[in-house]
């Protein structure tokens, strides 16, 4: 009876296996999608192929060589994920250069209304959590220089001007897009009338993260999320980036490369799942490569992936619960969970219940290896993206070997058990030459945001003595 039910078992985790043999990506496939990833980064960096190109490279205003910067106290806000933030930041200038300390801040979870009604809803709410967190720390009175990171695509004039290009990560508030960003919160703050701020600088949060751990390494000249959605942005050559004019030094670029594969490049890649969730999303067509990686989404698959197992009847006796079947339910940080099971199973056994699902020990293991096969083609995926950009860098400064650090950021990145593990061998196993340190940032949305911003105080000073 036994052996014939521990024959059965290693009959269904066959099986099972073998659906999931599509996730698997070889080095070749990998290498093919970070070539793929290079030429769409050239085209969207060129004038005559900027507009066609699905990776949009905006160029930041954020240069190679600061003018020095102000010092004292900056509001930093950060928009992009599901909450809202507001922080108050202190700059001060020391013999090593400048350093921050976060003093105050607060923490706003952004309604579903305003992410997705009016503009004028979204920044209307915006303006008043500053007003609260002025409120609450008895700042009203005074007009300090703020700081935005306002994490979605944006074409930018300057430092503090940009038009957002499309809204992604399930914003969708109308009269946004196609509109002058900082124009938006400015105009939000009138309308208010209780306080006054100083937009000075607007940035992606790759950016932000880049330059906060800058002022530990100065070796930090990429930046990259994965978080909600995934981006990164890195120093490039100014003579590349041809949508900037002058050929000095080097500038930061947004990559945008969420939106890699918006052309076809992933699509024989793509997976039923993944069709899917594009499908039910709010921007279908879009943000593919994203779709695959960030935190918004990874969950999504994987539930579809457990209800294919459960049709198959090769889960949960072939029933699922009716939390199991409502789309959204199975969050990403569940499958962090589930990887960090220690092994006794417990803690999976605890989530599939809290599903309204009677897991056995072998339902347990199963949806281990689902999260597993999801989170690490997610891993390997980014990881391709990343090595585009470090081997691009390493070409165009033909040095022997590069040395680098990247800032990172982001819940995946952060919280999930070996994420990051994963994603740094493969990243070095694609970039022979490079000599790569990961740089984990802490804060960096809001302390990257004061640092740019007090550099943007004294150029503005410069300008107007
Ligand atoms: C999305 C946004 C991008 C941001 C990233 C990480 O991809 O379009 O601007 O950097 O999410 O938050």
């Amino acid at each position: 009876m036994l052996d014939h039910r521990a024959r059965m078992d290693s009959s269904k985790k066959e099986k099972v296996e073998q659906i999931l043999s599509e996730f698997q990506l070889r080095e070749g496939d990998l290498k093919k999608v970070m070539r793929r990833m290079q030429k769409e980064m050239d085209r969207g960096l060129k004038l005559e192929t900027h507009q066609e190109a699905s990776v949009k490279m905006l160029p930041t205003y954020v240069r190679s060589t600061p003018e020095g910067s102000e010092v004292g106290d900056f509001l930093s806000l950060d928009l992009g994920g599901t909450n809202f933030r507001v922080m108050l930041v202190k700059v001060g200038e020391g013999e090593e250069g400048q350093w921050t300390v976060k003093t105050k801040h607060q923490m706003y979870s952004i309604p579903e209304d305003a992410m997705t009604g009016t503009a004028e809803m979204l920044f209307d709410y915006i303006s008043e959590c500053i007003s609260d967190f002025l409120d609450k720390h008895q700042m009203k009175h005074k007009k300090l220089p703020l700081g935005f990171t306002f994490s979605f695509p944006v074409r930018h004039e300057d430092i503090d001007k940009g038009i957002l290009l499309n809204w992604t990560k399930g914003f969708k508030a109308s009269g946004a897009e196609g509109n002058n960003v900082v124009g938006l919160l400015r105009d939000a703050i009138k309308r208010r009338g209780d306080f006054e701020m100083d937009v000075v600088a607007m940035v992606n949060d790759t950016v932000a993260t880049m330059i906060s751990c800058y002022y530990e390494d100065h070796r930090c000249e990429v930046g990259m999320i994965v978080g909600t959605g995934c981006n990164a942005c890195y120093m490039e050559e100014m003579q590349n980036v041809e949508l900037v004019e002058g050929n000095e030094g080097r500038m930061c670029v947004n990559t945008e490369w969420g939106a890699f594969g918006a052309s076809g490049e992933l699509d024989e890649f793509l997976l039923e799942y993944d069709r899917v969730v594009d499908e039910m999303s709010l921007n279908p067509g879009q943000q593919l490569y994203e779709k695959i990686i960030g935190g918004k989404y990874m969950g999504e698959i994987a539930r579809l992936v457990l209800l294919k197992l459960v049709n198959e009847n090769l889960l949960f006796n072939g029933e699922a619960s009716e939390k199991l079947k409502t789309k959204g339910s199975f969050e990403t940080r569940f499958i962090s969970q589930v990887e960090s099971d220690p092994g006794d199973r417990k803690q999976i056994y605890n989530i599939l219940t809290s599903f309204g699902l009677l897991p056995s020990a072998i339902d347990c293991d199963i949806v281990r290896m689902v999260c597993e096969r999801v989170s690490t083609r997610a891993a390997q995926m980014c990881s391709a993206g990343l090595a585009g950009v470090i081997n691009r860098m390493r070409d165009s400064r033909s040095e022997e070997i590069l040395k680098i650090t990247v800032g990172v950021d982001g819940s995946v990145y952060k919280l999930h058990p070996s994420f990051k593990d994963r994603f740094h061998a493969t990243v070095r196993q694609l970039t022979p030459g490079c000599d790569i340190t990961f740089l984990q940032s802490e804060e960096g949305s809001g302390r990257g945001a004061a640092l740019i911003s007090a550099v943007a105080c004294k150029m503005a000073c410069m300008i107007s003595q």
